[in-house]
């Protein structure tokens, strides 16, 4: 079963409280995501293997750990999902980006897949999928299963606000994968929204409706 990992750092709570406040507007909403990915991006890396160099300071030789050769992709769902890209690639600069394009239909809340671009050498990289939103578990499922049925190797998936019937259903149809959340609310609502959430994460994120 893969772990839940729920990113609970004072500044990470902090942040969240105010992106969920709908008095929050874009820019600022916008802000605060990027932060929180970042503060996130620190938590999903903690088991990245180390190796041991030497280098020469102004003094005298000393050994010093580096991250040993780990070749990483982040996989935004968009369109949420992009808003999170930034943040990580602070802390993994030389990652790469392929995008998976969901968006969840209103009335039955199942995924609807529209775009697929990935890295060329995706394959060979760890890859961590990006969505602000874990509700039902649909997209990122889908998302997840994109990734594997192309042959890549997914590890982690980084959202900000999940609810609990979003991590039963990723962790049932892929065990494999560790999530990584910066809130676990209640429960859904009727209408398949995060309950208290933040409402509609693309939406806040970029000011439409
Ligand atoms: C939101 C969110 C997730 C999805 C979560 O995207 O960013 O991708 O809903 O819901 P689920 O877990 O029930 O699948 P949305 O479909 O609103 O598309 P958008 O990012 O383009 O706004
Ligand atoms: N997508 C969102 O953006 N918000 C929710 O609460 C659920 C799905």
């Amino acid at each position: 079963m893969g772990r839940l990992h729920v990113c609970d750092h004072p500044l990470i709570q902090h942040k969240v409280t105010f992106l969920r406040d709908k008095k929050t507007e874009t820019k600022q909403f916008r802000e605060l995501v990027d932060e929180i990915a970042t503060l996130m991006a620190y938590e999903a890396t903690r088991d990245f293997p180390l190796e041991t160099v030497r280098v020469e300071t102004p003094v005298t030789l000393a050994d010093g750990k580096v991250i040993a050769g780990r070749m990483v992709g982040l996989i935004p769902i968009l369109r949420a999902g992009l808003g999170m890209v930034d943040g990580v690639l602070k802390l993994l600069p030389s990652a790469r980006v392929g995008h998976i394009g969901l968006y969840r239909d209103e009335e039955t809340l199942q995924p609807v897949e529209y775009y697929v671009s990935l890295p060329t050498d995706v394959t060979e990289r760890e890859l961590i999928v990006l969505d602000p939103m874990l509700a039902t578990g649909g997209s990122a499922n889908a998302a997840i299963s994109i990734l594997k049925g192309r042959g890549c190797r997914p590890t982690k998936l980084m959202c900000l606000i999940a609810a609990p019937e979003g991590i039963k259903a990723v962790q049932e149809a892929h065990p494999d994968i560790d999530i990584f959340v910066a809130a676990l609310d209640s429960h859904l609502n009727d209408h398949g929204y995060i309950v208290p959430g933040l409402g509609d994460a693309g939406d806040r994120l970029y000011g439409t409706k």
